[in-house]
């Protein structure tokens, strides 16, 4: 689709807002012979903006007019974005037919912008302006309300000298169709984990002083993958006890271990598990469809997922979670919601509900393209279903995110028993916290308040554990400098 505009205009927000209703869109300048084309024209009036548009698409032209006036404590920019998002979104539905569920939200944290105007204006008015100048849908408008306030319910007792530890664990005992996530799967690539874990560990060792220098308090430690568990019990040992020696686990408000994969798991390692203080982790089953789980090429059935649940149910975690994934290939509303009620039944203290995100680098994209646009209505069920079912038995949802490329534009959830909150999924995603990434493919996020504002620098580990283990360059200039004011 070739963007032909004139005025202030964010050309990445216009393109989001297209992405939204022609999914996949791409946005060539030198195409000749576009699929599209959209023309936008923004002016600022005395008083206010105003923006004409027009669509051509597939031989099909719509217009719209929009105008939003200039308010009292309200940015440019939101007026600006609120005109051309109006603007491109008449245009889209009149060309497909589709009602967007969040508006012209485009961003990936929802809540976010839910909690800034909750601040100013309450619930009721909140609502209102989400549904009436964002076009969400009421439900929408609700959930990203009640996650803000779920959510902040934990931010605000974290200051900014508090910080988390994520460390990455990319090794998977098999590939699975439609996941991205950087993971080694191989027999051969296993044997590199010995060298791998002493890598972490030193690097452990670096960032360890670091939040020493820099009199931070570590108060979540998450272990993530990939699929952790694919360690064995002696390497969950070896990791686990040399982390003892550095981090005062048992001072940490939450210590997570992403089991993941039903079939890693073993009495041996979840009893090493227990044995250094792990209080949250997760058991995934992302169907309970055995034909679902051969589609997605998850490698272990249903009744692995009950076992390993039952095998950890013994061992009193503070937290199990578990994750679902809406609208995976070959699912439909009935088994979808067999398997959320199946697993309502289990009881856990989290459940998460994923969106299935369509990625290019997944297996299922090469293997069968028209797989985006398949199961969107059932997506959209299927998370209406997993909130309504979870909210009726207990289940707050207390985090959320949304990511590109995601079947109906729909968001990943996490839910909740009360008080039983994912510490580490709320604070990550907080623009005010400090995450130390550890590990092939982590991120770490320094945050730090420069006068009432905060300032995020991102630094990125090496992607891939081969890349990880030859790379001897350390990141602690770039982050004492950062901090600056080092203690
Ligand atoms: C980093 S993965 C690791 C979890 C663990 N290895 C497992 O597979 O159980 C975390 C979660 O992301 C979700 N996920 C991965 N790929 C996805 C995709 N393409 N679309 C939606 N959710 C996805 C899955 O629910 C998965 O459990
Ligand atoms: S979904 Fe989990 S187990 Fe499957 S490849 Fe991705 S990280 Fe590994």
């Amino acid at each position: 689709m070739r963007l032909i505009l004139d005025g202030k205009i964010n050309k990445t927000y216009v393109q989001s807002l297209c992405m939204m209703f022609f999914h996949g869109e791409k946005f060539p300048e030198n195409e000749s012979n576009p699929n599209g084309i959209l023309k936008l024209n923004t002016k600022d009036t005395n008083d206010g903006i105003s923006c004409d548009c027009e669509l051509i698409y597939n031989g099909k032209i719509a217009k719209s007019n929009t105008y939003v006036p200039f308010k009292e404590n309200v940015t440019y920019e939101r007026i600006s974005k609120s005109v051309i998002g109006k603007a491109v979104y008449s245009v889209g539905k009149q060309l497909t037919g589709r009602d967007i569920e969040w508006g012209i939200l485009t961003g990936i944290r929802p809540s976010k912008v839910a909690w800034e105007i909750y601040q100013c204006y309450g619930y009721d008015t909140a609502l209102d302006i989400l549904c009436n100048e964002y076009l969400l849908s009421k439900n929408k408008a609700r959930l990203a309300l009640d996650v803000a306030l779920n959510e902040n319910s934990i931010l605000k007792k974290y200051t900014q000298n508090a910080c988390s530890i994520y460390i990455s664990i990319p090794f998977c005992p098999t590939r699975c169709a439609y996941c991205s996530f950087v993971s080694y799967s191989t027999k051969k690539l296993f044997d590199l984990i010995p060298e791998y874990i002493n890598h972490l560990l030193y690097e452990l060792e670096e960032k360890i002083n670091v939040i020493n220098r820099l009199d931070l308090k570590v108060v979540s430690l998450y272990i993530g993958g990939g699929t952790p568990t694919t360690l064995s019990a002696e390497q969950l040992d070896i990791l686990l006890s040399n982390i003892n020696n550095k981090i005062e686990l048992w001072k940490l408000d939450e210590f997570t271990v992403e089991c993941g994969r039903p079939d890693t798991i073993t009495n041996d390692k979840i009893e090493v598990l227990k044995k250094y203080g792990v209080r949250r982790i997760s058991v995934n089953p992302q169907t309970l469809n055995d034909q679902v789980l051969i589609n997605i090429g998850r490698k272990h059935t249903t009744d692995d997922f009950l076992n390993a649940y039952d095998l950890v149910d013994k061992y009193n975690f503070e937290i199990i979670n578990t994750d679902l994934i809406a609208g995976l290939d070959g699912d439909d509303e009935q088994s979808f919601k067999a398997s959320i009620d199946k697993i309502i039944e289990l009881n856990p203290e989290n459940i998460t509900v994923h969106s299935f995100s369509v990625k290019k680098s997944a297996q299922i994209l090469r293997d069968d393209s028209s797989i985006y646009e398949k199961s969107g209505e059932v997506a959209k069920k299927s998370v209406e279903y997993s909130y309504d079912a979870l909210t009726k038995n207990g289940y707050i949802p207390y985090y959320m995110y949304r990511q590109k490329n995601t079947i109906a534009d729909l968001e990943n959830v996490g839910y909740s028993k009360k008080d039983k909150l994912g510490i580490y999924n709320v604070l990550m995603m907080s623009d005010a916290h400090t995450v130390f990434g550890i590990g092939a493919g982590a991120t770490t996020k320094l945050a730090k308040n420069n006068n009432g504002k905060t300032d995020i620098l991102r630094i990125f580990s090496k992607k891939y554990p081969y890349e990880y283990l030859q790379n001897n360059k350390s990141d602690i200039g770039e982050i004492i400098n950062f901090f600056h004011t080092e203690k």
